[in-house]
């Protein structure tokens, strides 16, 4: 099929649009969350922006590999969220965004641009739904911790290092600020690929 006629154009444009303003918005709430004493959550947010902006480069560079350089413009309708600039309702916000590209709208997209032959494309929504699969479960996982104000208290003794010093400490509940570099609590790092583990275990 040729792809300026194809809906994989449109879907990869839509993609674009998406995953920049993705970027922009992690990029707003990783201030917000500084301005909340949050650090780990603000470098959490800097880490998932970074990603959606790699994500918005391989939809870019499909657009221009395939378009032979011959697109100029391409025109889209879509919607696209305008949410609060609050940290409890932006995280959870977020993390449904993610799942629903996880879930819907990515893996529509790479059966669309399978049936219309753009292989490689398809191979990119499906990689790029696996990873909004993962920012979808931090995202969850943070927003659950922090809405309940338990972003640093766990039911078992657990270990909790400072993102700024290093120091760790096993207990059921963070310190409040660092022992050795008195950092606010906000630094400590939440390890979650030991929690998630540890969740489903
Ligand atoms: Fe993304
Ligand atoms: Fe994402």
């Amino acid at each position: 099929m040729n792809f300026n006629e194809s809906v994989t154009k449109t879907n990869l444009a839509r993609s674009f649009a998406a995953e920049c303003q993705a970027g922009a918005r992690y990029q707003f709430m990783s201030k917000l969350a500084i301005q909340n004493s949050q650090k780990f959550i603000s470098d959490t947010l800097k880490t998932l922006a970074k990603n959606e902006m790699a994500h918005a480069k391989v939809f870019y560079d499909h657009i221009l590999q395939l378009s032979g350089g011959n697109v100029k413009n391409i025109s889209i309708e879509a919607g696209y969220p305008f949410e609060e600039p609050e940290l409890k309702n932006s995280l959870r916000e977020e993390s449904k965004i993610e799942l629903s590209e996880a879930e819907n709208i990515y893996p529509s997209f790479a059966r669309i641009a399978k049936d219309e032959g753009f292989d490689e494309v398809a191979k990119s929504f499906d990689f790029v739904a696996k990873v909004e699969a993962t920012h979808h479960q931090i995202l969850e996982y943070l927003s659950t911790l922090f809405n309940a104000g338990k972003m640093y208290k766990r039911k078992d003794a657990t270990e909790w290092k400072c993102s700024n010093c290093g120091h760790t400490e096993i207990a059921k509940e963070a310190w409040k600020e660092c022992p050795l570099c008195q950092m606010p609590q906000g630094f400590v790092i939440i390890d979650f690929e030991h929690e998630f583990e540890h969740k489903h275990s």
